[in-house]
């Protein structure tokens, strides 16, 4: 289990290309029921989960949607390598509360936790035309489209590299591998006071 849960989250990073192969609707109702009984502030569970895998749909969110701003549209999935499935992540005004942007979070990660674990690439995305979304996917007026997960069947594998000089930016090597600065675990993981080194 603790190796699973470890494996896991490295081998969980932001995939955008991916393969043609579908997502299966029965693999997106797991994942969207995990969604559903993620932690959720007072409980109110004001989010709702449109899963999309329907391919004309799918074309039609990915057109929505804006990957990695900081390869400068090179980020962006070219032909071939467009995400086959989505989940709209929307939150009812009727029982949103401020902290429910926070459930969101919880929701949005165990997804791609889950997409993971059944084999899928996933990027969680908040640059994306949310009008157009919710006229896409006839979402009432009572919804209001949040976040966005574009997933596929993983055509990259991104890896974690130590940050260097507080250089935040993700990249790609001429092969076109792509990298993920992540910051030293001594300087953001602390134990018993942040002035104590870890031991
Ligand atoms: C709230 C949030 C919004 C994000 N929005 C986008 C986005 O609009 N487009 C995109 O390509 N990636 C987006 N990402 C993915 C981040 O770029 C990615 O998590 C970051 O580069 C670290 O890489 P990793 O997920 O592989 O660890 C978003 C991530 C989060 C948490």
């Amino acid at each position: 289990m603790k190796e699973a849960f470890h494996s896991m989250i490295e081998l969980r990073r932001s995939v955008r290309r991916f393969r043609p192969e579908p997502v299966k609707s029965e693999v997106l109702a797991k994942l969207v029921d995990a969604a559903r009984l993620c932690p959720s502030a007072a409980n109110k569970q004001a989010l709702i989960f449109i899963a999309v895998n329907d391919p004309e749909l799918a074309r039609k969110i990915f057109e929505t949607q804006k990957f990695a701003a900081y390869l400068a549209g090179a980020g962006q999935p070219q032909p071939g390598e467009e995400p086959t499935a989505h989940i709209l992540v929307a939150q009812d005004k009727n029982l949103a509360i401020a902290e429910t942007v926070r459930d969101v979070g919880a929701a949005v990660q165990t997804i791609l936790m889950g997409a993971c674990a059944y084999g899928l690439g996933a990027t969680c995305l908040r640059s994306f035309d949310r009008p157009r979304a919710a006229q896409i996917l006839d979402l009432p007026e009572q919804y209001e489209p949040d976040s966005v997960i574009a997933l596929g069947v993983p055509a990259e594998a991104p890896k974690v590299i130590l940050m260097k000089d507080g250089d935040v930016k993700y990249w790609r090597d001429e092969t076109g591998q792509h990298f993920v600065p992540k910051r030293a675990f001594k300087d953001v993981c602390f134990l018993n006071g942040c002035n104590k080194a870890w031991n």
